[in-house]
């Protein structure tokens, strides 16, 4: 399996797990069952373009912590014979105007200028409102 080598620019905003250093999640049957039907879709992603289908390239995971979420996203690209991608949303955050625009760009910008596929994989921590300082309603916890 290729060694995925990431720019000085694609360093900087993202830890890279190499395809090689992946762990076996143990997974409940539905979560089996999903990950063994998306990866027969990419796989079959020759015959459904004949169709004009495109495979998923998508999933949301959520969890509390530690749960393996990230553990299944490195195994999953690991299956491709990717490198994961990680990147912290909090870091892309930022409170001047369009800045937060201008970071997510960056990633994408960088990720193009690889010569190697990869997946990204955005890492957010969701907080719930009553725990904050800002009050009000409770947020989604996805
Ligand atoms: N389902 C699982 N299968 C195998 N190992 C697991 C599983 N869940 C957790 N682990 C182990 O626990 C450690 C933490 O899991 P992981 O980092 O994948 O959790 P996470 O859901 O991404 O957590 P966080 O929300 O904090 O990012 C991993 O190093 C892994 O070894
Ligand atoms: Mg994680």
């Amino acid at each position: 399996m290729a060694t995925f080598k990431p720019s000085s620019a694609l360093k900087r905003m993202a830890t890279i797990l190499q395809p090689d250093e992946a762990e076996e999640p143990i997974l409940t049957p539905p979560v089996r069952e999903a990950v063994h039907q998306w990866m027969t879709e990419i796989r079959a992603a020759d015959e459904m373009a004949k169709l004009g289908i495109k495979p998923r390239c998508t999933a949301l995971l959520s969890g509390p912590p530690g749960c393996g979420k990230t553990t299944l996203a490195h195994h999953f690209a690991m299956r491709l014979g990717l490198a994961l991608v990680c990147v912290n949303t909090d870091q892309l955050v930022s409170s001047s105007l369009g800045g937060t625009g201008q970071n997510v760009a960056a990633i994408f910008a960088a990720i193009e200028e690889q010569e190697d596929l990869c997946v990204l994989f955005l890492m957010s921590l969701t907080r719930s409102r009553a725990s904050g300082r800002s009050g009000g309603a409770n947020a989604p916890t996805r």
